[in-house]
C-alpha cells in the first residue's frame, strides 16, 4: 500500500450537503485537507423543520459544486483519490440517494473503491481527528435523530446499552426552541438564550429518571414545556424556560450517564467516554460530562465543535479506516434509511415499551 492515502467523504443524509478530502500519511491523526459543508437552514427555516423533497432537491443542486470546492481547497485531483466514501444511511432516503449515487458514479468512472459509511459511525469516530482513542470506549451519541449509549469495541463493533424510547435529544431541543419561537434549528439558540435565564424558575419533569436503566425519554418534557408557555409573557420568561429546560436535560444526562458508566464497567475496563453528534456542541452538556468524569475517574473526549454537527470529514475518516481494512462495497450496495450500529439492539420505541 502506498504511504499517502487520500479519501473523499460525501454526506447528504439530512439537510447538509458536505464533501471532504482527508489525507493519511501513516502518522496519526489524519489531516483534513478540505471540509466543505453547505447547510440548508435557509431552505427549511420557514417550515420549522426539514422538508425531505426540498432537501433532496437542494443536495442535487449543490453536490457537484461542493465537490469541486473540496477538490480546489485540498489541491487534490480526482484521479489522486484512493477511495470514495459516502453516507449510505441512516437518514432520509431521498437525501441519502443523492450523495450515495453520486459517490457510486465517481467510483465507477474513476475506477476507485466505493465505501458505504454509516453516518452514526462517522459521529462515533469524529473525535479521532485530534485524539487517539483506544477501544473500547463508552459513547453518548446525541444528535437530531438519535440518542444512544453505546459501547464501541472497534470499527463496526457496537453494543447499544441505552436509547431514547421516543424523541431524540436534538429533536427535544429543536421542538422546545420552536415552542419558544426561536429560529430553526433551535438547539444552539436554546443554549444561547439559556445563559440569560434562571434555570430554577420552572420545575420540569425528568421522564424515566428512576427506571429503564440508561434508556432515555424526552417526549413528556417537551409537552411540559408547551404547558409552561402559558406562564411565558416576556423575553425574560422565555430565557428562564430555556434555561430550566437545559438544566433539566443536564440533570437527566448526569443521572443516565452515571448508570451507563456502571453498565459499561460490567463489559470492559475502558475509562473513556466520547460524546458526539450535533448536541455534543452544547457546553452545559460538556460541563456535565466533565463533572461526571472527575467523579468516576474517566476521561471525557469531545469532537471539535465544528465536527459535532453533520460533516463529511467524519464520513471520510470511517472511509479511511475501512479502506485500510480493504472493506469495499459493490455498486449495488443499497442506501439504508434505517441502519443500526448494533444490529442486535432491540426496537425500543413508543408508549408501553418494556424497559
Ligand atoms: O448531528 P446533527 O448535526 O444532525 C443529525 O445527525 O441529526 O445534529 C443536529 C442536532 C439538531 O437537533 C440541533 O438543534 C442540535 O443538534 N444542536 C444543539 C446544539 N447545536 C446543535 N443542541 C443543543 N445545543 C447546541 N449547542
Ligand atoms: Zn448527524
Amino acid at each position: 500500500m502506498k504511504k499517502k492515502i487520500l479519501i473523499m467523504g460525501i454526506e447528504t443524509s439530512c439537510d447538509e450537503t458536505a464533501v471532504s478530502i482527508i489525507q493519511d500519511k501513516g502518522t496519526k491523526p489524519p489531516k483534513i485537507l478540505a471540509n466543505i459543508v453547505s447547510s440548508q437552514e435557509k431552505v427549511h427555516k420557514k417550515f420549522g423543520g426539514v422538508v425531505p423533497e426540498l432537501a433532496a432537491r437542494s443536495h442535487l443542486e449543490k453536490i457537484e459544486i461542493i465537490t469541486k470546492k473540496a477538490l480546489i481547497k485540498s489541491k487534490v485531483r480526482l484521479e489522486d483519490l484512493d477511495a470514495i466514501s459516502a453516507t449510505a444511511g441512516p437518514g432520509l432516503i431521498v437525501c441519502l440517494s443523492v450523495g450515495f449515487n453520486f459517490a457510486k458514479s465517481l467510483s465507477l468512472t474513476l475506477k476507485k473503491p466505493l465505501i458505504a459509511v454509516n453516518h452514526l459511525e462517522g459521529h462515533a469516530l469524529s473525535p479521532m481527528f485530534r485524539n487517539h482513542i483506544k477501544f473500547p470506549y463508552l459513547l453518548l451519541l446525541i444528535s437530531g435523530g438519535h440518542s444512544q449509549y453505546l459501547i464501541v469495541n472497534g470499527l463496526g463493533k457496537y453494543k447499544r446499552i441505552g436509547t431514547t424510547i421516543d424523541d431524540a435529544l436534538g429533536e427535544a431541543f429543536d421542538k422546545t426552541a420552536k415552542i419558544l419561537g426561536f429560529e430553526f434549528p433551535g438547539g444552539s439558540k436554546i443554549e444561547e438564550y439559556a445563559k440569560k435565564g434562571d434555570p430554577s424558575r420552572f420545575n420540569l419533569p425528568k421522564p424515566i429518571i428512576s427506571r429503564g436503566g440508561c434508556n432515555l425519554s424526552f417526549a413528556g418534557l417537551k409537552t411540559a414545556v408547551l404547558r409552561a408557555t402559558k406562564l411565558v409573557y416576556t423575553n425574560k420568561d422565555k430565557f428562564d424556560l430555556a434555561a430550566s429546560f437545559q438544566k433539566t436535560i443536564t440533570d437527566i444526562i448526569y443521572r443516565k450517564t452515571k448508570i451507563a458508566i456502571e453498565e459499561f464497567k460490567k463489559h470492559s475496563n475502558g475509562k473513556v467516554i466520547v460524546v458526539a453528534g450535533g448536541v455534543a456542541a452544547n457546553r452545559e452538556i460538556r460541563k456535565t460530562i466533565n463533572q461526571i468524569c472527575s467523579e468516576v475517574k474517566f476521561t471525557a473526549v469531545f469532537p471539535e465543535i465544528k465536527l459535532c454537527g453533520d460533516n463529511a470529514a467524519m464520513i471520510a475518516l470511517v472511509g479511511l479506516k475501512k479502506f485500510k481494512n480493504r472493506k469495499f462495497d459493490k455498486p449495488n450496495f443499497p442506501v439504508k434509511p434505517r441502519w443500526l450500529l448494533d444490529k442486535n439492539a432491540k426496537f425500543l420505541k413508543g408508549s408501553g415499551v418494556e424497559l
